[in-house]
């Protein structure tokens, strides 16, 4: 497949996976995918594999290592965080921020995840800024209003340096873990709209740079489909990640 730029597919293992199980996998999707070198691998385990995972990825080339969250602030009295001085640690590259589940459960708001994302960037990380509509505001037509909001209020105060070094992620809420995946014309409707967007707020260059990955239920079966459109750049996959089967065949269907 040749793209202007260069596809990023992450895997979420959420809150799944012990130590044990996590090393298990990143044994298995290292001799599977020892040979892709056109896409940029991800996985992101839970913080408790963190180091061990980052061990074994020192093993590989091409699998690169990112947390599913990060506080805003670094070092302190934060009861139950984690910092980019911690991730650090542990050769993480990419952090997870604004996942829809955060936004539900920990009632996450844009502007906090606006100053996560910045100080991701501070610490020279990269930040997966995840957006997407419910299937309520989908059904009521306000899928480009939410991702306006959102994409707005997510990446406030990031600098056109640090947008291009920045990968979005658009989840529509009704089809992660559901089986529901966007066609893929409202994939990429959905991705041309968030990029006009950043042409807008930065300018068409940088939007031009940014890669959006897709999210929700993506399969081997529909990642070759979703990856051929124009403005899908990657994908960040949940429930077929915690498999190395399905992800490398993900993967390698993605090429
Ligand atoms: P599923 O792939 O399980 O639908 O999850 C998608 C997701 O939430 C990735 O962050």
């Amino acid at each position: 497949m040749n793209k202007e730029r260069k596809l990023i597919i992450a895997g979420n293992w959420k809150m799944n996976k012990t130590v044990a199980e996590a090393t298990d996998l990143l044994a298995d999707l290292t001799r599977d995918l020892a040979a892709v070198k056109e896409v940029d691998i991800v996985v992101c385990p839970p913080f408790t594999a963190l180091q061990s995972v980052s061990k074994a990825i020192l093993e590989t080339k091409n699998i690169k290592l990112g947390a599913q969250n990060m506080s805003e602030n670094n070092f302190g009295a934060f009861t139950g965080e984690i910092c980019a001085g911690m991730l650090k640690e542990f050769s993480v590259r990419y952090v997870i921020l604004g996942h829809s589940e955060r936004r539900l459960y920990q009632k996450e708001s844009d502007a906090l995840i606006a100053k996560k994302a910045s100080a991701v960037h501070a610490a020279a990380l990269k930040p997966i800024v995840c957006v997407g509509e419910t299937l309520a505001e989908r059904e009521a037509n306000q899928t480009e209003k939410v991702l306006e909001t959102q994409v707005r209020g997510s990446l406030a105060g990031l600098t056109k340096e640090q947008i291009v070094e920045t990968v979005l992620a658009y989840e529509p809420v009704w089809a992660i873990g559901t089986g529901k995946t966007a066609t893929t014309q409202q994939a990429q409707d959905a991705h041309a709209f968030i990029r006009r967007l950043l042409a807008k707020m930065f300018d068409e260059a940088a939007a031009k740079k940014v890669r959006i990955q897709y999210g929700g239920s993506v399969k081997p079966a529909n990642a070759k489909e979703l990856m051929s459109q124009l403005d899908v750049d990657g994908a960040l996959v949940g429930g077929a990640s915690l498999e190395a089967r399905s992800f490398a065949d993900i993967i390698k269907n993605s090429i």
